[in-house]
């Protein structure tokens, strides 16, 4: 940061994501003294504050984050919020870049970048983005935005909201957030897959029989019922967040390993994948969902567990299923890739033995206890020649003084050094759409029912004899 003054402005301040992630991730770059010295964040809202005001609303979840309150303290200082009518009133926002523009002036640093994070609903994007555009951009260093999901509803929407910022902002100053791509294990998929060449031949077809992608909350939609049910779990979860841990896991190697390399390799992985249909998909929804009271439509058909198959027309995954499932409200929260291995063919004498012989797996599980683990069969120790179930396991949480930074902690860091490789491209974005889109209209247009389950089970009974069936591999002919 030699030479250069950093001010953030978080649009958006007063709002929940802003103090729970933004803010937190910020202060946890600074106590790395990982942010230029000569740093100033804005927060700027609708609701009228102080700047004093603005540091009490931060502070409990700012300490909450174990940060030494003197740290605290001093980023605080440096903290500042001004407020207008609209996320695009021009007039607050003169006033709030008049002093940004002050702030950079005191300094000796020639170079003044500006950073704004745009931590409001994408609806307002384009009043925000027309504004910083016409009166907020940098003159002597970078300005980059940072946008949230949902990026829209389906393809369409998608769209007109890729065309409300393109007008203004080239891609490379854009940073749209998934912040699974900010999560360790994910970060390390490129290169544990590809730095290690035990991988590479059996990462395909000819080995793995289905790849399955799990997320599963054990809370319900925690009084954001009005919310999710416009969008649903696979708007929610599916479509994004999986979709993106798919592509990192079903990629070609990329060229280099330079952003636009690695989503290049990303984009393939979307192109060649088959648009999904509904036949492919199970529903459900938990029993009690539309009692929160922030949902109006009691009758709701709207899906908060789904589970999909997907195909990837490559050579590498010609006939592989991709299960993607998700839900809220089931027995337990986790979130892990697992590879499922054909059958060993060489095995003939221990296939034979009374015990049934397990595939062997690859589970990258991202959390909780986020971890690498190999799952194989080994005799059982002693007189016994029986096999039994063994872990290879490479637990993050063994690693001595490990720091394990949240996902935006990483992202804004990224954000700071230019580096979109975690960052969702336009294409891939469109892509992703197009993938979903027909399934998602099919949803809301034939009003098809959501199957029910239980709160803390493992989702609708059904579920069971759809995944036996969906996980099986088939001819790349049939
Ligand atoms: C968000 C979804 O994107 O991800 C939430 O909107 C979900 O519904 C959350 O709870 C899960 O994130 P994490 O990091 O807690 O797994």
């Amino acid at each position: 940061w030699h030479d250069e003054v950093l001010s953030i402005v978080v649009v958006g301040a007063s709002g929940d994501l802003a103090k729970k992630k933004t803010y937190p991730s910020l202060l946890k770059l600074y106590e790395e003294n990982l942010l230029p010295k000569e740093l100033t964040i804005y927060g700027y809202a609708r609701s009228s504050k102080t700047h004093e005001g603005l540091r009490q609303h931060l502070y409990p979840h700012l300490i909450k984050t174990g940060t030494s309150e003197h740290i605290v303290n001093s980023f605080l200082e440096r903290c500042f919020y001004y407020s207008g009518k609209t996320y695009g009133d021009e007039s607050a926002y003169t006033s709030m870049i008049g002093d940004l523009a002050k702030f950079e002036s005191t300094s000796e640093s020639t170079v003044a970048n500006r950073l704004f994070y745009l931590a409001v609903p994408p609806n307002v994007f384009g009043e925000s983005g027309m504004v910083i555009k016409k009166i907020g951009m940098a003159t002597t260093g970078w300005t980059r935005l940072v946008i949230e999901k949902p990026f829209g509803h389906d393809l369409d929407s998608c769209n007109e909201l890729l065309k409300t910022l393109s007008d203004d902002f080239d891609e490379e100053c854009l940073y749209r957030i998934d912040h699974y791509l900010g999560k360790e294990v994910v970060q390390n998929m490129i290169l544990f897959r590809f730095s290690n060449p035990i991988w590479e031949p059996i990462w395909n077809r000819k080995s793995i029989e289905s790849v399955t992608i799990t997320f599963k909350e054990n809370i319900d939609t925690n009084g954001r019922g009005g919310y999710f049910d416009k969008f649903g779990i696979i708007r929610d979860i599916l479509q994004n967040h999986l979709l993106q841990v798919l592509t990192l896991f079903a990629m070609e190697p990329p060229e280099n390993d330079d952003a636009d390399s690695i989503r290049d390799a990303k984009v393939e992985v979307l192109k060649n994948m088959e648009i999904i249909s509904l036949d492919d998909c199970l529903l459900g929804q938990y029993d009690g969902y539309s009692d929160d009271s922030t949902i109006e439509n009691k009758d709701t058909n709207c899906p908060t567990y789904a589970a999909l198959r997907c195909w990837i027309h490559t050579p590498r995954w010609e006939g592989v299923p991709f299960i993607l499932q998700a839900g809220k409200a089931l027995d337990e929260k986790l979130c892990e890739v697992r590879a499922t291995f054909k059958p060993a063919k060489t095995l003939a004498s221990v296939q034979s033995v009374s015990k049934k012989i397990e595939p062997s797996e690859l589970v990258l599980r991202l959390q909780p206890n986020p971890a690498i683990e190999l799952h194989n069969n080994t005799k059982i120790p002693g007189l016994s020649t029986s096999p039994m179930k063994s872990k290879m396991t490479m637990s993050y949480e063994d690693i001595p003084d490990l720091s394990n930074p949240d996902a935006y902690t990483r992202l804004l860091l990224s954000v700071m050094r230019g580096d979109q490789g975690s960052f969702v491209r336009d294409d891939e974005l469109r892509r992703s759409w197009e993938i979903f889109t027909p399934l998602l209209h099919a949803i809301d247009d034939t009003g098809v029912r959501p199957l029910p389950y239980k709160p803390t089970s493992k989702g609708p009974e059904e579920r069971v004899k759809w995944m036996e069936k969906m996980s099986k591999a088939t001819s790349p002919l049939q």
